[in-house]
């Protein structure tokens, strides 16, 4: 959405037609609501914005198919080295030499997804933010094989979107996750051990430090899948960390699919 917004010819691939109609009506109302604010008094320019971003994006389930006349790939999919190595190593074979690609990794290591391929100088991590027509940041993640023409590339594109980029090295969360989620885990852990509710929890982080959103909400919002492969993930590279510990509570509720905002329930229920 913000890349077709700033101009950007963009193919978005899904695995199916389905999921691909939902995410088109998701960018069609998201942006109707940035629209709302950037063209306030000027409806007919609003309109047209919305016309014009829409024209520069296209949808696909064959991103073989789409490759070839790509100048930049961002991978956004299941946070799972394997089947994130897998495409990479698939769209690797019939993209372009010049072709860089980034992921939009949470917290997989860039490195071991840039090994993958046979371009880990033209590789890097591009990591947006939820949501990402509102967060203002990108996090551009250089690996010590990544060349300085493609992480200035990154940069650029970048701020080509309007965005702010910051780089970090590459190691687990980079420099929002990795505050971030020993956070929103030390949250639930407060709540397990019964010394505070969830809702006083949210409330307290609101109004006490100022954020916008309590962590239950942060949690449900971000998805609480995602918290749970990222944590699993690290707690498996640093077993003895007490800062990566996984949580009984949130393993019971991705076990029950209660995955947050997205499925309609997780701490909270919405409906
Ligand atoms: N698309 C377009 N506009 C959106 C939007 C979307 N998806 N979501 C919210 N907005 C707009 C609204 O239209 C509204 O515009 P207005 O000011 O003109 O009315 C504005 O944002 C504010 O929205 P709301 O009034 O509905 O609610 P809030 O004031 O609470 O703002 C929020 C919503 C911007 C999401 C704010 O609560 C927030 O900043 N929350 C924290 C988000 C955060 O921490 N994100 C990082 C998550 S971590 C992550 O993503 C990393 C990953 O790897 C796990």
């Amino acid at each position: 959405q913000v890349a077709a917004a700033s101009g950007h010819t963009v193919v978005l691939v899904d695995q199916s037609d389905e999921i691909l109609k939902k995410s088109t009506k998701g960018i069609e109302e998201s942006l109707k609501r940035v629209t709302k604010k950037k063209f306030a008094d000027k409806p007919e320019a609003g309109a047209e914005f919305i016309e014009k971003t829409l024209k520069n994006l296209t949808t696909s389930t064959d991103a073989v198919a789409v490759v070839h006349s790509t100048d930049l790939v961002i991978e956004a999919i299941v946070e799972n080295q394997g089947v994130k190595n897998e495409l990479f190593k698939r769209l690797d074979k019939f993209a372009p030499e010049h072709t860089i690609f980034a992921s939009n990794t949470s917290s997989l290591q860039i490195t071991g997804l840039a090994n993958s391929t046979t371009r880990q100088d033209r590789f890097g991590g591009l990591h947006f933010f939820n949501p990402v027509p509102m967060m203002k940041l990108v996090e551009v993640i250089k690996t010590p094989m990544t060349s300085q023409k493609t992480f200035e590339s990154l940069m650029d594109f970048s701020k080509a979107v309007g965005k702010s980029p910051v780089s970090c090295k590459d190691t687990p969360g980079f420099i929002v996750n990795r505050l971030l989620v020993p956070y929103m885990m030390e949250a639930v852990r407060l709540f397990e051990r019964g010394d505070a509710s969830k809702e006083d929890i949210d409330v307290a982080m609101k109004l006490g430090a100022g954020y916008p959103m309590g962590p239950f909400e942060l949690l449900d919002y971000v998805g609480l899948d995602t918290c749970k492969y990222i944590i699993d993930g690290w707690h498996s590279l640093e077993p003895s960390n007490p800062l990566f510990a996984p949580s009984p509570l949130l393993n019971k509720l991705v076990e029950e699919k209660k995955l947050g905002k997205k499925t309609g329930e997780g701490f909270y229920k919405y409906k």
